[in-house]
């Protein structure tokens, strides 16, 4: 509209998450991946609030345009400030110390996914009454999978592991079902799902270009991590597991290996196999 600016879809998330939970008064303070520092929150409503909530309030963005799957992820972590507004240390914590964590998969249908720690559930919104119905009690992970989702186009400047993992996932050998199929949507919400389902790995490792990994520890792999553990999976960064991080920096990056059991054995094997190649 003339005189108008429209406002980009991603932006319009973050904004609608923050008054959500501004109004809500459990909260105080939020760390967004959209915002280079945290918000403090700093209200009546808000002055005994005792969590933080880190988020990615749109996940996948570079596929907003084209219509593909894209979500939301969120993790909650008890304060460790006294009191006032929330602060910088309180997101600070390894992700073990996560209280919940979640997404929001807007695809074909819209569904919520969480966990407090005690397995996890998948809640499918039913537009006619505006709630999320129980839909998926107790998902688990299969534990093994015939699925593998990497963005291949960095093959290049991957470590040797991830290569020699890839060249074993194309190989054809009946007794372990391969060749495995190569599935990469590029919306991590999307691909992470599928495979929670269906069985499978998701890696974003190291590249040369980005040697600490694309993904962010605090908004995206340690609450993934939080719901593929509570499923029943494994998550690391190749070698340990993600949510023993230590956190020094809110936006920190790491690589991400996320998946089945016996795919994420193979796979760290291989890793630990080609160390010496990748350094
Ligand atoms: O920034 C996060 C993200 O969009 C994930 O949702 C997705 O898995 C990944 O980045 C895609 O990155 P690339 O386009 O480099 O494969």
């Amino acid at each position: 509209m003339q005189g108008e600016r429209v406002k980009k879809l991603d932006v319009f998330a973050n904004d609608q998450f923050i008054a959500a939970l501004k109004a809500g008064g459990e909260c105080c303070a939020i760390a967004s991946e959209e915002n280079e520092d945290i918000i403090p929150i700093d209200s009546e409503i808000s002055k005994n609030a005792r969590y933080v909530v880190a988020m990615d309030p749109l996940d996948g963005s570079s596929n907003i345009d084209v219509n593909v799957s894209i979500g939301t992820i969120f993790s909650i972590y008890r304060r460790v400030s006294l009191n006032g507004p929330g602060t910088h240390e309180d997101f600070m914590q390894r992700g073990t110390e996560q209280v919940a964590a979640g997404y929001i998969i807007y695809g074909s249908s819209a569904m919520l996914v969480y966990t407090t720690g005690k397995g996890v559930n998948g809640f499918t919104l039913d537009p006619s009454i505006g709630e999320f119905c129980l839909s998926h009690p107790n998902m688990q992970m299969p534990k093994d999978g015939k699925t593998y989702s990497i963005n291949e186009g960095n093959y290049l400047h991957f470590p040797e592991g991830v290569k020699k993992y890839i060249k074993y996932c194309q190989e054809e050998d009946k007794a372990t079902n391969r060749p495995y199929s190569s599935r990469y949507i590029g919306s991590g919400v999307a691909d992470i799902h599928r495979n929670l389902i269906t069985g499978g790995i998701y890696i974003y490792p190291t590249t040369t270009k980005s040697p600490k990994g694309k993904l962010r520890l605090l908004y995206e792999c340690n609450p993934l991590a939080f719901i593929i553990e509570q499923a029943g999976g494994v998550a690391t960064d190749g070698y340990k597991r993600i949510m023993e991080q230590d956190i020094t920096e809110l936006h920190q990056r790491t690589p991400l290996f996320l998946g089945s059991t016996e795919m994420m054995k193979t796979s760290m094997g291989f890793m630990e196999k080609f160390k010496e190649a990748s350094v």
